[in-house]
């Protein structure tokens, strides 16, 4: 039998504990999708509100009108829902575990000191005459304080951007001027893999652009101590700003619709966009898929690997977890470091119960053979998650047997920055599991299948995934630029939400997702869009054209192949490929490193000046003989230069 037709039933001690079983999933989805008001109206409860809500829903996908409201009269405040409200029950519980990248490194924070911690900083916040409803750009390490600036900003009703600590100094300038920041809140250096990461001085650099006009303060958190440069008028050190700092700070009243956060993320085209996300639906929602997909109970200790950089960070390390009360670890480094046992020896250290990781990270284990995990045990573990990217059903094997030690469950959640919280993922309680299958909605969530014409496939089916009602955690829009939002995802099929993935549906009503049909490409669960390495290639003098396209790859799911026509004067050279990697890495992050450059003569074109990605995409993949028609090239010779020259043998 192939992996792929192994169901893997749930375990029936975890169904009887579970939040849900199965019964309770077809009834409670039937009732969120058959009366959305009232499930909603219930499930809202969850959340501490200061005034309540009563209205529900109110939203509209119609592309003349995309308007998204839920909860639009209620009011709250997120880090009161994070915090305040756990003070009594749970307060000298643990809130973050936090692991050093060096393992003799850790420290646990209670709810108590989370607390007051975050009141000290938007205190501090304060001072600096953060408002509400400005954006505070993030640019920082996995430490505790990246949730606590987080919290602060939401406590005092400023909006969040948080930058991957991984992104060049570039892309920090780019988003902080498409936000308008005044402060921008980073570290002295970070720690990954016992190397440093020269937060601060990227911050400098960044700065450095002429386009950004209105940084008033940096505020710096000392991690390791190590020489950076200071600018007095601007430079504010984090212990400074809280030493004076009352550990009390009344929480803004936020309208259920006034922004959380933003985050940017890739598309098919142009540069990242931020997306929107507010504040009551997306707690509603990030707070019961944390309990649900997870089956969190009390006393367990959660651990999800992703950096706060992504969405994965901010709904199911910090939001989630946080508004249940949850103890979740925040890990400062990598899997590979000290050795690659790392894992196992976090696991067994601080008995993790429930493991959120990326088919990646599993992959990168898996090539290290079976014994990676050395002496570790893993017995604390009682469920796993994968999110990112499609985990193929080796992985997925590999990942239960070797890390979950053939007993754990594995919740394949399917989701995007734009839907804020997990729409397509197994209840761990309720739901068989196939390996490679997200399997089934989560409550009010209605995915369809529609062909190009966006035609609604019944049945067992492959198509494009589409949403056809709204979810609470959904985004709003595109900071600034509504239009775009509408444009991206409302338009290509008439009242629909498009999510840009390719999915296939079985007899069983299970979903596979296939992966984007746009282009962008999922590196290492890290997405980008194609268009914007090939702006970056292109901003090399050597460079007149260039075409970008995901092939598959062993570990990184898919890895990043480019191809270059250089401008007149140059030579192709060993050198100039070294150079052109590296070149994308200083522009936009390590994460954009092409894999493989491949100099050519020309690139496929029709007549008219199209790229054909698809026949540039097919070669980078090896499938030269199905290569399909290529009659309607300009010049069809191309592809012979193109496929001879193919760059990996
Ligand atoms: O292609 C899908 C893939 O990641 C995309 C979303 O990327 P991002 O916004 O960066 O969010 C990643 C974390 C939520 C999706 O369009 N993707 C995410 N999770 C899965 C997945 N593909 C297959 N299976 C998944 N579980």
């Amino acid at each position: 039998m192939s992996e792929q037709q192994k169901l893997y039933p749930v375990p029936s001690e975890l169904a009887k504990t579970a939040w849900i079983d199965k019964e309770k999933y077809l009834s409670m989805y039937k009732e969120s999708v058959e009366n959305p008001e009232a499930f909603w109206a219930e499930q809202g409860k969850r959340i501490d509100w200061m005034k309540p809500y009563t209205k529900v829903k109110n939203t509209s996908f119609d592309s003349h009108n995309v308007d998204i409201r839920w909860f639009e009269d209620g009011t709250l405040n997120a880090s009161v829902n994070c915090l305040d409200r756990h003070l009594e029950e749970r307060g000298d519980e643990v809130a973050i575990i936090w692991e050093g990248d060096d393992p003799n490194e850790d420290k646990k924070v209670t709810y108590r000191e989370l607390y007051h911690e975050v009141c000290r900083f938007a205190n501090g916040l304060k001072k600096l005459g953060v408002k509400k409803g400005e954006v505070v750009t993030l640019y920082m390490p996995m430490v505790p304080e990246a949730a606590v600036a987080m919290l602060a900003c939401a406590r005092i009703g400023a909006i969040h951007s948080v930058v991957f600590g991984g992104f060049s100094p570039d892309a920090i300038a780019s988003r902080v001027i498409s936000s308008d920041s005044r402060v921008i809140i980073t570290s002295d250096e970070g720690l990954r893999g016992g190397k440093q990461v020269p937060l601060k001085e990227n911050v400098d650099e960044g700065l450095t652009n002429p386009k950004v006009k209105t940084v008033e303060h940096v505020v710096v958190l000392k991690r390791t101590g190590g020489d950076i440069a200071w600018h007095d008028d601007r430079d504010v050190w984090w212990h400074d700003l809280v030493k004076d700092a009352a550990d009390e700070c009344a929480p803004e009243e936020m309208k259920a619709e006034d922004p959380l956060f933003i985050l940017f993320t890739s598309g098919s085209t142009g540069a990242p966009k931020g997306l929107k996300h507010t504040t009551g639906g997306y707690m509603v929602y990030a707070s019961m898929t944390h309990q649900y997909i997870f089956d969190y109970h009390p006393g367990d200790v959660y651990w999800c690997t992703a950096d706060v950089g992504w969405v994965t960070g901010h709904s199911y390390i910090v939001y989630g977890p946080l508004a249940n009360g949850a103890t979740t670890l925040m890990f400062e480094g990598v899997p590979s470091y000290p050795s690659h046992s790392r894992f196992g020896d976090i696991v067994d250290k601080h008995g993790v119960t429930i493991l959120y990781t990326a088919p990646t990270a599993v992959r990168a284990l898996m090539a290290q053979g079976d014994d990676v995990m050395g002496n570790t045990k893993r017995d604390s573990l009682r469920l796993l998650g994968s999110v990112g990217e499609p985990i193929n059903p080796e992985a997925w094997q590999w990942y239960y047997d070797k890390i979950g030690n053939s007993k754990c469950p594995i919740v394949d959640t399917w989701w995007q920055t734009e839907t804020g919280g997990i729409l397509i993922s197994p209840l761990p309680g309720a739901t068989d599991l196939k390996p490679g299958s997200a399997t089934l909605p989560f409550f009010g969530v209605q995915p369809a299948l529609v062909d190009a014409e966006g035609k609604i496939l019944e049945g067992a089916t492959e198509g494009n995934l589409v949403i056809l009602d709204s979810w609470p955690g959904q985004g709003r829009s595109i900071w600034g630029d509504h239009e775009r939002f509408v444009q991206t995802y409302f338009s290509t099929y008439q009242g629909m939400y498009f999510t840009g993935d390719g999915c296939r549906r079985d007899d069983d009503g299970y979903y596979w997702i296939t992966g984007r049909v746009d282009d962008v490409i999922n590196v290492s669960g890290h997405r980008m869009g194609t268009a914007e390495v090939e702006s970056a290639m292109v901003a090399h003098q050597a460079v007149a054209e260039a075409a970008v396209v995901g092939y598959p790859h062993d570990i990184k799911g898919q890895g990043i192949y480019v191809y270059v026509t250089l401008a007149d004067g140059f030579d192709p050279s060993d050198d100039l490929k070294k150079e052109l990697v590296q070149w994308v890495r200083k522009e936009i992050g390590p994460i954009a490193s092409p894999d493989v450059v491949q100099f050519s003569p020309g690139l496929p074109k029709t007549r008219s000046g199209k790229i054909m990605r698809r026949i540039l995409r097919k070669i980078a993949a090896n499938e030269t003989d199905g290569l399909g028609d290529t009659s309607t090239l300009a010049d069809p010779s191309v592809v012979d230069d193109l496929i001879a020259n193919r760059a990996i043998k």
